[in-house]
């Protein structure tokens, strides 16, 4: 692999002992996938604070520093972490100390984040604590290199904001923030940029958020990794809306990007974003009987329509999220023995705070809460046997992280389920 003269001084130890084994990860990183050189990067969304036993282990026997070159630099010598080289932020990790008292999440887990959130603050990682980084002010100019986890906000940069990204690792991320570099492989290049797959949405219009939900789950389950193409009877989607799809596309496939000729930046015609010279593919139809279909797919871990817990925000709920579920609950008050959990950006929940829709969800008795979400910290309320929720991400995972029922359908009818205490929903 090409290195320049920068990068070889790094690898030899000109900026310390930490930066060249950063550098040293991305080399081998790179030698394997057969990346012909280094892509310069100013734009980190990785992983540090999030506890864990093994980081607790680590950093009772050498530190914060110890637990960074074991986990995010694969590199058990003994190094002190500089500052990051460049822009790094934290994304969603465990719940914080607000949350104590409402989700039953280990206390020692919350300390131990607490001490990170300090150690990785003073050298220089942003703590966004949220899966969308692009809601909270982390967004990425078009064709700009970036080192980002999470298959939900890697699938929004590249596709949304035209960004670029793979989907990286704890320990690409944590190499990519010393250096300011990650492989030039993958969604780095142009020529892996291009369509794979034609998806027609024909017979139904997708303008609802359940909708765009579940045509992204259809889009990964026919393009697995590659990169479908939307084209049909779509109305113009949202922020919301292409978080909700892309989301779910990642979830039943791999899809890290797509385009929508006319809506998203890379694909100005159908032609385009398949490529120059390129031959269109016939399209795979999206109609009545295949959202049906997803539907059920999304619903088939339901059977008990006693519902214990509704969980909205995933991936990390928009301001006009927020405001929705507090207008449907307004003046309500949710059944007894129902938890509402509303999962949002920190930054996102003091704005619902001063708009008032925090205190409209909790009068009601549900909850906004941030850093985390149950699949990411594996919990729920106590008793939880029976959950829904408007994300198919969520509907896809939890039952299996968790082992409960779920029930996938609107917000609307989440809500609805929230306040009665039943699942009510149907296909419409
Ligand atoms: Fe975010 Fe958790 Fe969903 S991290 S994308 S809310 S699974």
């Amino acid at each position: 692999m090409f290195l320049t003269d920068d990068e070889k001084r790094m690898r030899d130890g000109a900026e310390g002992d930490a930066v060249a084994a950063a550098m040293d990860l991305l080399i081998r990183y790179g030698a394997a996938l057969d990346a012909p050189r280094l892509c310069d990067i100013r734009n980190v969304a990785g992983t540090m604070t999030q506890p864990s036993p093994v980081k607790a282990r680590l950093v009772a026997e050498g530190g914060w520093d110890k637990a960074f070159a074991v986990i995010n630099l694969d590199s058990d010598a003994d190094l002190t972490i500089p500052p990051m080289r460049v822009p790094t932020c934290q994304l969603q990790h465990g719940f914080g100390p607000d949350s104590v008292d409402i989700v039953p999440y280990p206390r020692a887990n919350v300390d131990l984040q607490s001490d990170a959130e300090s150690f990785y603050g003073r050298h220089g990682v942003n703590i966004l604590a949220t899966c969308t980084p692009y809601q909270v002010g982390n967004l990425p100019l078009r064709g700009e290199h970036c080192a980002w986890m999470e298959s939900s906000a890697v699938i929004y940069a590249n596709s949304v904001l035209g960004a670029r990204t793979n989907c990286e690792g704890i320990a690409s991320t944590g190499a990519a923030s010393l250096t300011g570099r990650i492989p030039c492989w993958g969604n780095h290049r142009d020529e892996n940029r291009f369509g794979t797959h034609l998806i027609s949405v024909s017979g139904l219009t997708v303008e609802s958020f359940q909708d765009w939900g579940m045509l992204g789950y259809f889009a990964g389950s026919v393009s697995g990794e590659d990169r479908p193409v939307i084209t049909g009877s779509l109305s113009r989607p949202d922020l919301t809306e292409l978080k909700h799809f892309g989301a779910a596309a990642a979830t039943s496939g791999g899809v890290e990007l797509y385009h929508i000729p006319g809506i998203t930046p890379e694909a100005a015609s159908v032609e385009a974003a398949f490529g120059p010279g390129a031959s269109v593919p016939d399209a795979v139809v999206y109609g009545p009987a295949e959202r049906a279909a997803v539907y059920e797919t999304l619903n088939e871990i339901g059977s008990s329509t006693d519902v214990d817990f509704i969980l909205l925000g995933c991936p990390h709920a928009s301001l006009e999220q927020i405001r929705q579920a507090a207008s449907l609950l307004d003046g309500k008050r949710l059944a007894s023995g129902t938890e509402l959990w509303i999962m949002a950006p920190r930054a996102l929940k003091v704005m619902a705070d001063r708009s008032g829709y925090t205190a409209v969800i909790e009068r009601a008795g549900g909850q906004v809460l941030t850093d985390s979400c149950p699949a990411m910290s594996r919990t729920a309320p106590a008793g939880t046997r029976v959950f829904a929720t408007d994300s198919a991400k969520q509907a896809h995972y939890l039952p299996a992280i968790l082992g409960i029922e779920a029930w996938f359908g609107t917000t609307e009818e989440c809500i609805a389920a929230a306040v009665t205490g039943r699942w009510n929903g149907e296909l419409r």
